[in-house]
């Protein structure tokens, strides 16, 4: 069915596809790797994240040997860090339980931890010319525009819907080029704003442009819940210039991440509220001194937006005696969030302790 699609899209592919260096590779881990950074990041950032590792852990088994703060430290940046730790436990399965070798079949790549419809898809096709369609945003947005479809793309119905009309349209002889073919056009043409429909091989046959609908599809019905909070960040420093570190642990974001002593909060503070809280003296006693307050950052992730405000506090002895602990010059060893990376980037702590 509709043959003219998959036709077009593949000439069109051949013609404008741009040269990236996991379209050369059908070596089924490195093809893995570079689509879970993809689902994180643009190509142009994730180009970096993607050499980086496969420079640092060229097989599926010096990945499974590494240890976990090393692959946290080399996927900073790139958020949504329970992906990394993802990767690094399914490189340890694929290294036991498979020998090392990625599993050659969609059901068993499907089945791996972190490997969704979409990603075992894109593994099963780029790697072994398997006949499974991607079906990612790209594809959303160019078959919802083009055949006209309002079903949202985020309830059960429409995920099926678009699953159904992705495999028909599928060249089932070329899936591999096809699936690059219609992720390429849905990120150089078929854009989610601006998209370019004056110059689109398929203009005369959509939907959407035909309508002057462009804008409104695809349909998403949910609107994100988005929530704030407030993080008031103590960089801790003892008398021997050690820093307090926390590894987080708890099931929320920036799991496995290290930051400085956090005292969050329901709302604002202010730093006098913050020399007198409770969990400061819990930590720096009663004698402790202020030695800078930084800017107030605000930083948004999908569901969340923070603000963040970072205290320098110097005091006799951390109370905390077992807490993990760092000299100013091995800050950098750590993994951070990309927030905490920035206060770091920003404030000379040096000149400060
Ligand atoms: N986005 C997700 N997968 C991709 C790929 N293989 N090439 C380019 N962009 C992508």
């Amino acid at each position: 069915m509709e043959s003219w699609f998959g036709r077009g899209l593949i000439l069109w592919y051949k013609k404008n596809k741009r040269d990236l260096p996991w379209r050369h590779e059908t070596d089924a881990y490195k093809i893995w790797l570079s689509e879970i950074i993809l689902q994180q990041t643009q190509v142009v950032q994730g180009m970096g994240y993607y050499l980086r590792f496969i420079q640092k852990y060229p097989q599926v088994s010096q990945l499974a040997a590494a240890n976990e703060d090393e692959v946290l430290k080399l996927w900073q940046g790139l958020g949504y860090y329970s992906r990394a730790r993802n990767l690094h436990a399914t490189a340890k399965v694929i290294n036991s339980q498979y020998k090392g070798l990625f599993p050659t079949n969609y059901e068993d790549i499907r089945a791996l931890k972190g490997i969704g419809d979409y990603t075992a898809a894109a593994i099963s096709s780029f790697a072994y010319n398997l006949p499974f369609a991607v079906v990612d945003g790209n594809v959303y947005r160019i078959l919802s525009r083009l055949f006209g479809i309002d079903t949202p793309i985020d309830s059960g119905q429409g995920k099926k819907e678009f699953q159904v009309l992705a495999t028909q349209l599928l060249d089932k002889k070329e899936p591999a080029l096809y699936n690059q073919a219609i992720m390429e056009f849905g990120s150089q043409y078929c854009k989610p704003t601006k998209p370019d429909c004056e110059n689109c091989i398929f203009n005369a046959k959509c939907f959407a442009f035909k309508a002057a609908r462009v804008s409104e599809l695809p349909v998403k019905a949910k609107k994100t819940k988005v929530s704030n909070r407030f993080l008031n960040y103590v960089v801790l420093i003892d008398k021997n210039n050690k820093i307090y570190l926390n590894k987080r642990s708890a099931n929320d974001i920036w799991k496995g991440l290290y930051e400085f002593y956090l005292i969050e909060s329901e709302k604002e503070i202010s730093s006098l509220q913050l020399l007198k809280h409770s969990k400061l003296k819990q930590m720096a006693g009663q004698k402790f001194s202020l030695l800078y307050t930084s800017k107030s950052y605000k930083h948004i992730l999908s569901h969340q937006h923070l603000f963040a405000k970072f205290y320098v506090i110097k005091t006799e002895s951390i109370l905390d005696k077992k807490q993990t602990k760092t000299g100013v010059d091995n800050l950098t060893d750590f993994a951070f969030s990309r927030l905490s990376e920035k206060f770091i980037n920003d404030c000379d702590l040096k000149e400060i302790v």
